[in-house]
C-alpha cells in the first residue's frame, strides 16, 4: 500500500488544522491534483455516528478503553471506506487527525498506554502509517481561550478536560514527535495563517 500521498494534521483544541487543511487543500487542486480532504472521528456516515457516542457529552460515564475502541473503529470504517481507495486511486488525502490523536489523547493523556493503543489501531488500518504528519503545536492556554472565543463550535466531551489534561496531549505529541522524528513535522501554530500555509506547503512539496 503506497501511503505516499496521505498526510495528516494533529494538534490540540484551537490548534487552527482545519483553516491549514483548507487553504492546502485548495492549493493542489489550483494545480490540478485530485484531493480528498476529510477528518476523524468521522469523514463518512458509519464514523460519523461514532462520532456522535464518542463525543456525545451527556456519555460521562464512557471507559477510557471503550473511548479508544471507538475511535479506532470509526477509523477503520474510514479508512477502509474513504481513506484507502483514494490512495489507490493516486489522489491527495488531507486528514484533520488520525492515529496520533489516539496515541497522544487516549495512549498518553488518558494513560492506556502508547504501544497498547497503537496495537488496536494497527488492526484497524492495516499497519498504514501516513508518509507526513504536520503537528500544528500550540500551548493549550492559548488553544482554549481560542476556542472559547468561537461561539459557533460545538464544545465536546473532550473540551471539557482540564488544562493538566490539554498539557498532557502537548507532552504526547512531542513524545510521538521524538518517536517517529522523519514522519511527524511540528509546526509553530502561533504564527499567522498565511505564514503557516506557506510553511506546511513548502514541506509537504519536500516529500
Ligand atoms: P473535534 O470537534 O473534531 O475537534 P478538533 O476540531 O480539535 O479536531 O473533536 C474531536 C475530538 O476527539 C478532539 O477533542 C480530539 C479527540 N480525538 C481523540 O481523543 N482521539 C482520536 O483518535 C481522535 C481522532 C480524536
Amino acid at each position: 500500500m503506497n501511503n505516499q500521498g496521505f498526510i495528516t494534521f494533529e494538534g490540540g483544541e484551537g490548534s487552527g488544522k482545519t483553516t491549514l487543511i483548507q487553504a492546502i487543500a485548495c492549493h493542489y487542486e489550483q494545480q490540478g491534483r485530485q484531493v480528498v480532504a476529510t477528518r476523524e472521528p468521522g469523514g463518512i456516515d458509519i464514523a460519523e455516528q461514532i462520532r456522535e457516542i464518542i463525543l456525545n457529552r451527556s456519555n460521562t460515564a464512557m471507559d477510557g478503553r471503550t473511548e479508544a475502541l471507538l475511535y479506532a473503529a470509526a477509523r477503520r470504517q474510514h479508512w477502509i471506506e474513504r481513506i484507502k481507495p483514494a490512495l489507490i486511486r493516486g489522489e491527495l488525502v488531507l486528514c484533520d487527525r488520525f492515529i496520533d490523536s489516539s496515541l497522544a489523547y487516549q495512549g498518553y493523556a488518558r494513560g492506556l498506554g502508547v504501544d497498547e493503543v497503537y496495537n488496536i489501531n494497527q488492526f484497524a488500518t492495516e499497519g498504514v502509517l501516513p508518509s507526513l504528519t504536520i503537528w500544528l503545536d500550540l500551548d493549550p492556554e492559548i488553544g482554549l481561550a481560542r476556542i472559547a472565543d468561537n461561539q459557533q463550535r460545538e464544545v465536546n466531551r473532550l473540551d471539557l478536560e482540564n488544562l493538566e489534561f490539554h498539557q498532557r496531549i502537548r507532552q504526547g505529541y512531542q513524545l510521538l514527535a521524538e518517536r517517529y522524528p522523519d514522519r511527524i513535522y511540528r509546526i509553530h501554530a502561533d504564527q499567522p495563517v498565511e505564514q503557516l500555509i506557506q510553511i506546511a506547503i513548502a514541506r509537504i512539496d519536500q516529500k
